[in-house]
């Protein structure tokens, strides 16, 4: 069976409801990314990080998984598909997909502050400052801040060598190290790229779909299982 590995962004659960960041409405235009997601914001304005996170996490309780993220769970009938995403919330879990990395974090999970193996699935959408781990420190978001390292990249790296076909959807490529795992995919593999502002990242087998998700993943999976 062939190997397909998949990064995805926040383009991909923008039509279930998740603001993208860099987009004329995205996240990053409202909120400074050092006020809301860095250690340092962490240290000297919890309240204010905490806030954000749980905005973000009462949405995606009750966002749905759109036609993008399951069209990829279809694709599992014919390829590995491996999904390697920059996002924090769970559409592709619950859409049905088998094998998801998450390189930023899960924002239904939460952590000790003094432990980083203590982590624990939040089943309501509000943390607040006093919530405690068991050793009794407080618990914070489950996710990568700005500054601090990923720790899944490596796991990420060796599944992009392993790809025998390569998609992006829905991000900017520009965050690294993301944005960085083209660079591990063998030459010969073909690329697609689904997005409706993609542009061209790479000079090998890159096709473009300038679609939004909802469209472009649905027609890329038909072409890959029937083509
Ligand atoms: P960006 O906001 O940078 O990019 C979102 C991409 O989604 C853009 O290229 C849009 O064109 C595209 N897009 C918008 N609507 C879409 C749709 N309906 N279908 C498909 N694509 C659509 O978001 P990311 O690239 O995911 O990190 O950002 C990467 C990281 O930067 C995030 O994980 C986050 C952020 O800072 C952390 O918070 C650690």
């Amino acid at each position: 069976m062939e190997t397909v590995v998949v990064l995805t962004g926040a383009g991909i659960s923008a039509e279930s409801g998740c603001n993208t960041f860099r987009d004329n409405n995205g996240l990053w235009r409202k909120h400074r990314v050092e006020e809301v997601a860095s250690p340092y914001a962490w240290q000297h304005t919890p309240q204010l990080v905490m806030d954000f996170y749980n905005e973000r996490r009462k949405k995606l309780f009750t966002a749905q998984p759109n036609a993008g993220h399951k069209a990829l769970v279809k694709l599992e009938s014919k390829y590995h598909v491996i999904i390697i995403t920059q996002n924090v919330d769970d559409l592709h879990e619950r859409a049905g997909s088998s094998h998801v990395l998450h390189l930023h974090g899960e924002l239904k999970k939460v952590r000790s502050t003094i432990d980083p193996t203590l982590v624990y699935e939040l089943d309501k959408w509000e943390l607040k400052l006093g919530d405690l781990c068991e050793k009794g420190s407080q618990l914070r978001p489950h996710i990568v801040w700005f500054g601090e390292a990923v720790p899944m990249i490596e796991q990420a790296i060796e599944m992009a060598k392993k790809a025998d076909h390569f998609i992006i959807i829905g991000t900017s490529m520009a965050v690294y190290p993301a944005a960085s795992l083209i660079n591990y995919i063998k030459r010969s593999v073909p690329m697609y790229y689904v997005d409706p502002n993609a542009t061209s990242i790479s000079d090998s087998n890159l096709q473009i779909i300038k679609e939004k998700a909802g469209v472009g993943v649905p027609l890329l999976v038909e072409l890959l299982l029937n083509g």
